[in-house]
């Protein structure tokens, strides 16, 4: 007997149906993929990530974003992590590895995952490890978005969020069509707390002393890919379309 919290599909339109029948369709012929974004705050890590989780039917699980999700509800995490995310430190590793184990078990990474902003600590990378291990499977590879410090500050304070569907714009790189407002609600977008030049540098410092070596890690398993992030979006786009074609 079919439960009274069944979604009735009656009530959904047609062309809603057939898009989502036409995507699964897609999604079915493509690999299996395990991905990693490394890369330091505004090297472009959550720009690709939409394109590459709609190409290859990734779910994309950013820590950063599911931290900002708990800060605002107010959760016992978001207690807690709310003064490190503040002064641009790094949130503890039990929190965010506990966030990754449950988010992979969701439907939606079947196919894969876009791990974006995590592992951040060589510990963090040794918990996946385990993680997978368990599941029987690995990353597949480390999409390192290689970019020079200086190019920074101006990409972080100039970045506007649209809050609840993450879209992310740039006054001058890829700017509303009008100004602080979201292109596909017309809802007004926000700069986040820690964006600016103030808080990039300790979020600099953290990711040369604590993430870089994560690079590391995982070169000595021979899967990293350096991209040069330094290029224009769409530049971007191209390369990572080549290292994992
Ligand atoms: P998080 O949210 O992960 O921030 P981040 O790593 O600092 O990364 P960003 O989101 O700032 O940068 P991005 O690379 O996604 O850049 P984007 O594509 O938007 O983490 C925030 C905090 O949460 C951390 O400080 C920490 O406290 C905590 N945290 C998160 N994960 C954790 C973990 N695993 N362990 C412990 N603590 C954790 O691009 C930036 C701007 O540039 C945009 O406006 C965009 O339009 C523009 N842009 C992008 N690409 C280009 C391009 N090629 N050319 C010109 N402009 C571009």
């Amino acid at each position: 007997m079919a439960s009274s919290t069944a979604l009735n599909l009656e009530d959904f339109q047609s062309v809603d149906l057939m898009t989502e029948l036409l995507r699964r369709m897609k999604c079915s012929t493509k690999p299996d993929k395990r991905l990693i974004l490394v890369g330091p705050p505004g090297s472009g890590k959550g720009t690709q990530s939409p394109i590459i989780k709609d190409e290859y039917c990734l779910c994309h699980l950013a820590t950063g974003d599911m931290l900002r999700a708990a800060v605002a509800a107010k959760t016992p995490l978001g207690i807690k992590a709310k003064e490190a995310m503040d002064n641009g430190q790094l949130v503890s590793d039990d929190l965010v590895v506990g966030i990754i184990d449950e988010a992979i078990n969701k439907p939606s990474c079947q196919k894969g995952f876009i791990l974006d902003g995590f592992p951040r600590t060589v510990v963090q990378a040794e918990k996946l490890d385990e993680m997978l291990e368990s599941r029987g499977v690995k990353v597949d590879k480390v999409l390192n978005f290689a970019i020079d410090d200086a190019i920074l500050e101006e990409r972080i304070t100039g970045r506007w969020i649209h809050p609840s569907s993450g879209r992310s714009y740039h006054s001058k790189f890829a700017p509303p069509k009008v100004p602080g407002v979201d292109d596909v609600t017309g809802e007004p977008l926000i700069q986040r707390k820690d964006d600016t030049a103030a808080v990039l540098k300790s979020r600099l410092e953290a990711f040369h002393k604590q993430t870089e070596p994560v690079i590391d890690y995982y070169k000595k398993k021979n899967i990293v890919a350096n991209l040069h992030a330094e290029k224009h979006p769409q530049d971007v786009t191209a390369e990572v379309q080549k290292v994992l074609s």
